[in-house]
């Protein structure tokens, strides 16, 4: 999982000399409906040899996504020299990534993330995959992009609802880092990328195919994937940064009634609860995302796990009952 990020002012310069290092018989662009408008003009000076253009949003990274970019690439002839190269935001990185991997065993990739999620998250760190029967990145593997060249002038094009989305993950990121949280979200540079990105960078070199410290970065994901999971199904999709926000809120009320440790809570309630909506499950939704939960990649023997931040640590993939878990759910409800 060595790949290399760079945060960059020099933005085509650098993805060309990235095009010249791979070397590739043929590079394809792939884009989703929003960044063929609004980021493939940016780097319009780049050379490149085919487009390919997905269709925008969570729901279309799944298995026709994929098998009809596999198809595309199928009837260009194109052979395991090619460069993929994903400009957009998670789902196109997640979906070119599982291609990149999958496609006549393996093809070199770049990501070039344009939404805030994929700069500090979804682009880095190898894991590629896409969503199958209501379950979230049920199908994949860690295949590393050769590098992520990310820059913020993609963000000017990017709509608040996305940017929030993203800030999800960055508050994760600093509460795992023990950072403070700003209540607000700062003007953002690659700079602030680039810290913000290390923080998971550093975590993943360490231990790049998730077998201890990885799981950190797993803090909100058992609730959260189950609550997209949820309103995927209800075909009401929430972005994937909000599911997390609410995710880390109910997993630190996991953390009081597990081990009686605020911690996580105290530093969470004013950093989320006035930036996005509540979540509007019920109670009558909750044997459904128990029963969603049970599907997540760390669970063993069924039972399932949360990667729980407390004071001064986290606990790793930790079980928890699932009583547990409802009362938590049912006390977000109520907060
Ligand atoms: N692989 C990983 O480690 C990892 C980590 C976190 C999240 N993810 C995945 O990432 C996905 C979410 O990523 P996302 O939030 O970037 O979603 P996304 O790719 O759907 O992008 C969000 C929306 O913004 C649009 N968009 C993208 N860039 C734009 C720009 N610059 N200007 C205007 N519009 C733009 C997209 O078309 C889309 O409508 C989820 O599928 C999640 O599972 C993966």
């Amino acid at each position: 999982l060595h790949s290399q990020a760079l945060f960059t002012n020099q933005l085509i310069p650098l993805i060309k000399r990235g095009i010249q290092i791979a070397d590739a018989s043929k590079v394809v662009v792939v884009t989703d409906q929003n960044t063929s408008q609004h980021c493939l003009p940016l780097i319009k000076n780049v050379p490149f040899d085919l487009h390919y253009e997905l269709k925008s949003g969570e729901t279309h990274k799944n298995k026709t996504a994929y098998l009809q970019l596999i198809e595309f690439l199928i009837d260009h002839n194109l052979d395991r020299n090619t460069l993929l190269i994903a400009l957009g935001g998670g789902v196109v990185t997640d979906l070119v990534g599982f291609v990149a991997a999958s496609f006549k065993r393996g093809v070199t990739y770049i990501n070039i993330p344009t939404t805030l999620l994929a700069m500090v998250d979804a682009a880095v760190g190898g894991k590629t995959g896409i969503d199958h029967h209501f379950v979230k990145n049920v199908i994949g593997s860690f295949y590393p992009p050769q590098y992520i060249i990310s820059n913020h002038t993609f963000l000017h094009t990017l709509p608040q609802t996305e940017l929030k989305s993203g800030w999800g993950e960055v508050i994760k990121h600093l509460l795992i880092a023990n950072q403070s949280i700003p209540t607000n979200i700062p003007e953002i540079n690659n700079d602030l990328i680039s810290e913000w990105s290390a923080i998971k960078y550093r975590i993943i070199l360490a231990d790049p195919k998730e077998k201890k410290e990885r799981l950190a970065l797993n803090a909100g994901h058992t609730v959260g994937h189950a609550l997209e999971g949820h309103y995927l199904k209800k075909k009401d999709p929430i972005p994937h940064g909000y599911a997390v926000a609410a995710g880390m809120l109910i997993e630190s009320l996991i953390t009081i009634e597990l081990i009686n440790d605020n911690w996580a809570y105290k530093q969470l309630e004013h950093a989320i609860l006035p930036m996005y909506d509540k979540i509007d499950y019920t109670a009558e939704d909750i044997p459904t995302l128990i029963a969603l939960m049970k599907q997540d990649k760390k669970n063993i023997n069924n039972q399932i796990r949360c990667s729980l931040i407390k004071e001064n640590g986290i606990l790793l993939a930790t079980p928890v009952t699932s009583d547990i878990i409802e009362i938590a759910l049912l006390k977000y409800i109520q907060l």
